[in-house]
């Protein structure tokens, strides 16, 4: 197991494969781009199914979920699903993207075994989500997740990150189209963690904020707290149900005292929290010939000194060195 200091059980391994997107969210990457991770240094596919089947094998893993930057990026993503599919005990097994690719992968990523997948969309709006993203793919994605539906990836959810007078309009919206189309929706609440540092307390639109857009429209009832559990959303019942919508307030909400999450980076790098300042190098263990046994002291060892929360109130809270993308959302 990965207990930490504190008590808690990571069950949940993220693991990023790639660090490279199609898009370039303002929340997360500049217009230019980052300078991408070197090839060499990224694990390979036999690498991170290795990383992989430990977790699920010695250490407790029972969920995966494969991230980026953009995970469909990676050329080998259906094998390596295939592969996680094929672990005893069998983890469940989720991607979170942006959504580009599923129009082509959600039907092979279904058949290799993977359960379901969480898609990022911010607006609904092709000039809104240009600017956002810097890219015009506003129709790409919105095929991805009716592919992602019709190939049983289910429940579909959808993450959107309201930012003050860019898409803070849209909240509406947006539980409109996702009830319509049978999608979960969920708000995020932004996150320090841009590439550019760009982030304010007072651009990020709160789940106080969310929550009273939404019931200018529509009735909400705070669904069981059971629900929760370690989940990051807070779930609401939408007009008596059975609709819900989630409100993720990772800032001035924090669910770190209930975190069972622990994250692997695209270069084989184990980090405790999102905002860890401080990762230990299970690639370089792996190359020198690591025994499954040390490989596996060296993870519990990292997750043992995860911190309390994130500190991001704290007057000393410093940005993690790595972006969003870098980390694995
Ligand atoms: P589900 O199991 O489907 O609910 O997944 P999820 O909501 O954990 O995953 P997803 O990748 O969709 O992430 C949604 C949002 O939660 C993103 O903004 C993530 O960055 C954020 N998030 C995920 N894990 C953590 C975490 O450990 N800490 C914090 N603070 N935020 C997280
Ligand atoms: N704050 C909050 N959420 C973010 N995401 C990316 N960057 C941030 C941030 N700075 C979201 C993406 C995606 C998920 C993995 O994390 O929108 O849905
Ligand atoms: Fe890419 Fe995701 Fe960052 Fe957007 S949030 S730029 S989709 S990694």
């Amino acid at each position: 197991m990965l207990v930490d200091s504190f008590g808690r059980t990571a069950t949940d391994l993220r693991v990023s494969l790639t660090d490279r997107c199609n898009l370039r969210c303002t929340y997360c990457m500049p217009p230019e781009g980052l300078d991408w991770l070197p090839k060499p240094e990224l694990l390979t596919d036999d690498e991170v199914v290795r990383l992989v089947r430990l977790g699920v094998q010695r250490l407790g893993i029972t969920e995966v979920r494969y991230t980026g930057g953009e995970p469909l990026l990676r050329r080998g993503i259906a094998d390596i699903v295939r592969r996680t599919a094929e672990l005893s005990p069998r983890p469940q097994i989720s991607v979170t993207t942006n959504g580009i690719g599923l129009a082509r992968l959600a039907a092979p990523l279904a058949d290799a075994g993977l359960d379901r997948v969480n898609v990022s969309l911010d607006t609904l709006d092709a000039e809104v989500f240009k600017r956002l993203a810097h890219r015009d793919r506003l129709a790409d994605v919105l095929a991805g997740l009716a592919a992602a539906r019709a190939a049983g990836l289910l429940p579909v959810k959808v993450n959107a990150v309201l930012m003050r007078g860019v898409n803070d309009h849209e909240a509406v919206p947006l539980l409109r189209y996702c009830l319509d189309q049978g999608y979960q929706l969920r708000f995020i609440e932004q996150m320090p963690l841009d590439a550019q540092h760009g982030w304010t307390r007072e651009n990020m639109i709160t789940a106080d904020e969310i929550l009273d857009r939404l019931g200018a429209a529509f009735t909400l009832e705070p669904d069981e707290p059971a629900e929760r559990g370690s989940a990051p959303a807070e779930t609401f019942v939408v007009d008596g149900g059975p609709a819900r919508v989630g409100v993720i307030g990772s800032v001035t909400r924090p669910f770190c005292g209930a975190c069972d999450r622990v994250r692997l980076t695209a270069d084989g790098q184990i980090r405790n929290c999102l905002f860890a300042t401080e990762e230990s190098n299970l690639r370089d263990a792996v190359r020198a010939g690591a025994s499954d046994e040390d490989l596996a002291g060296r993870w519990r060892q990292a997750v043992w000194t995860k911190r309390a929360g994130h500190g991001i109130d704290d007057p000393s809270f410093l940005q993690p060195a790595r972006p969003m993308s870098a980390i694995g959302g």
